[in-house]
């Protein structure tokens, strides 16, 4: 069978299409694969949890002297904090102390309404992200891999400690968690759990030789969108820490 000239160009321009469309989607696929595949490394990053060195019981410092000296430090050395003085933060904020699960921290009902987040900016051995504390099995989940503090500098009307610090923790609450037995009133026990683990970690950045502020003032719903908080969990209390200048 012979083909005519026109069939044959027909023909030729047929192939010619059929070749771009194969390139086309082996290019595509390999975009998606690289994609996917990076995504997933990020994922795995992400969800990747970090033990914590184990806290220490017991120190020199008195806590006579960490009372006396304790003041708000809002500025601090270019120098980074240890993983072991972080551990020591997190467990003073609400670590677990007894085998029955209670904490270094009062709550009403030992209902534990609170939880904590580190943005960290400069710990040794740890990489600049937002972590969430886990209380079981003292330790971290990372929850992002970015630096957020200078959004987070914004949300608090401009507080520059709040982005220039070696760590800044974060005290969210679940509400529900304690008003869903004490009601209206557990509102009132929450912002008061929140005070109590506050001032333990500001204890303990004195007796670690560390300093750190209190920062109430900042745009929930901003601090709440920064931290991709779930609708029933709202943040209370920052926590910019540091080696003091
Ligand atoms: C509920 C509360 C909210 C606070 N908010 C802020 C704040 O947004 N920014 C800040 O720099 N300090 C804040 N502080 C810290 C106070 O300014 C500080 O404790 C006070 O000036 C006394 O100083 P001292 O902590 O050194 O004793 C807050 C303190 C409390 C108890």
């Amino acid at each position: 069978m012979y083909l005519k000239n026109d069939d044959l160009s027909r023909l030729n321009s047929n192939m010619r299409c059929i070749h771009v469309a194969i390139i086309l989607c082996l290019c595509a696929l390999l975009v998606a694969t690289s994609y996917f595949s990076r995504r997933a490394v990020a994922m795995e990053k992400l969800n990747k949890t970090i033990e914590l060195p184990g806290p220490r019981q017991n120190s020199e410092f008195s806590l006579e002297r960490a009372l006396r000296e304790r003041r708000s430090v809002r500025e601090y050395r270019r120098e980074s904090i240890t993983l072991a003085q972080l551990s020591q933060l997190l467990w003073a904020a609400q670590g677990i102390s007894d085998p029955r699960g209670y904490r270094t921290a009062p709550s009403a009902g030992a209902l534990y309404p609170l939880e904590v987040y580190v943005m960290v900016g400069d710990v040794k051995d740890l990489p600049v992200g937002v972590y969430h504390y886990r209380p079981d099995g003292h330790r971290l989940l990372r929850v992002a891999s970015d630096d957020r503090r200078k959004q987070m500098e914004r949300a608090a009307l401009g507080q520059d400690w709040v982005r220039q610090n070696a760590a800044l923790l974060v005290f969210t609450a679940v509400e529900s968690r304690t008003t869903g037995k004490y009601r209206q009133r557990g509102i009132r026990y929450v912002h008061i759990e929140v005070g109590h683990a506050a001032q333990n970690v500001m204890l303990q950045v004195q007796a670690l030789g560390l300093g750190a502020a209190v920062v109430g003032a900042f745009d929930d719903d901003q601090v709440g969108e920064i931290l991709d908080l779930p609708s029933n969990e709202r943040a209370l209390y920052l926590m910019p820490v540091g080696k003091p200048r």
